[in-house]
């Protein structure tokens, strides 16, 4: 006789007693954006609800973060200098540097993550230094590097390069290492694809390629078994957690890396993912609330610890109130 599987389904309190996947406002990472040459926050038109802030505003923030139990913040910064050697991004007071120590200030036990590319600090928007049209993938490495070292001596506790340049995790672990910052952790942007997803981010932190794209250094999103061998290269590499980006339309991509290694698996639901359910919610086409939950439910059940979502926030709101 078939079995009824319908059994164990048939009343709240005997779902929530055989559900497999938990989600947590402490699994949640928050992105946050920031700019030096302002005062007020920035509303960024095409992720609503999302603002770019100034230094002064990251206490208060951050305060607000703490207290609604999300794991940590990754810092993006806005810088007024940009040039073609990314000067500011390793500058012990640029906006990142600052941005930093105001919430290690204000909020001493809020995990603080950085993203550790140079393309918001370039003229070309690339993630690297140009040699010709080509991104230089060796020439790159100190300024990832030095923009790391700058971060960990303001007080970040994760670095996380999202360049793709080859040995950029190795480069940071050993530049860290000899200026004695063996604690500081890093989470690689392990298997980044060459993604449309990344659209509204571009606008949000002024970092667009002026020329190309950026093929030629993140993932062809029709490889699986490509990015597989980039997993495990920032795993010989030093990383002490992997990272699958963008998130939804990824999810074998992070099934595989968490058979592949017993390190933290972070996914990365993009600036695409958030502006496209909060369209549609503003139509009142999808429940906004609920389509939140369910992915980042899927993200959990394909295998990710950890979930960086500009829907954090307002998650964490939902996930506390349950
Ligand atoms: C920097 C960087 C990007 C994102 C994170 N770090 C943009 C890009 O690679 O073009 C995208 C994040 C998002 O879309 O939310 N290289």
């Amino acid at each position: 006789m078939p079995n009824r599987l319908r059994r164990m389904r048939r009343t709240d309190s005997l779902r929530a007693l055989v559900r497999e996947t938990h989600v947590q406002a402490s699994d949640l990472i928050y992105p946050i954006f920031v700019r030096e040459a302002q005062t007020e926050p920035e509303p960024i038109a095409s992720m609503p609800g999302q603002s770019r802030l100034p230094v002064s505003m990251l206490a208060e923030e951050a305060k607000k973060i703490q207290g609604l139990g999300i794991g940590a913040v990754l810092l993006f910064g806005l810088p007024t200098h940009k040039d073609d050697r990314a000067r500011s991004s390793g500058d012990p007071r640029g906006v990142v540097q600052k941005a930093i120590r105001a919430i290690k200030a204000a909020t001493p036990n809020l995990v603080v993550m950085t993203d550790v590319c140079v393309c918001a600090y370039m003229t070309h928007g690339h993630c690297g230094v140009l040699n010709g049209h080509e991104v230089d993938n060796d020439a790159t490495l100190p300024l990832l590097a030095n923009m790391a070292i700058s971060h960990a001596e303001a007080g970040a506790d994760v670095v996380a390069p999202s360049a793709m340049m080859d040995q950029q995790v190795g480069a940071i672990r050993t530049a860290l290492n000899q200026k004695g910052h063996h604690d500081t952790a890093i989470m690689a942007y392990s298997a980044k694809f060459s993604s449309a997803f990344y659209g509204p981010f571009r606008e949000a932190a002024d970092s667009a390629p002026s020329f190309g794209d950026r093929a030629s250094y993140q993932h062809d999103y029709a490889n699986a078994r490509h990015a597989r061998r980039e997993l495990l290269q920032d795993v010989e590499e030093g990383a002490d957690i992997l990272m699958v980006k963008p998130g939804i339309a990824y999810l074998d991509i992070v099934l595989r890396a968490r058979e592949l290694s017993d390190l933290p698996i972070a996914a990365y639901a993009v600036s695409g993912e958030y502006s496209m359910i909060k369209a549609a919610a503003e139509r009142g086409w999808l429940d906004e609330k609920k389509i939140v939950l369910e992915t980042l439910t899927a993200f959990r059940r394909a295998g990710a610890d950890l979930v960086i979502t500009y829907h954090a926030k307002e998650a964490a709101a939902w996930l506390n109130n349950n």
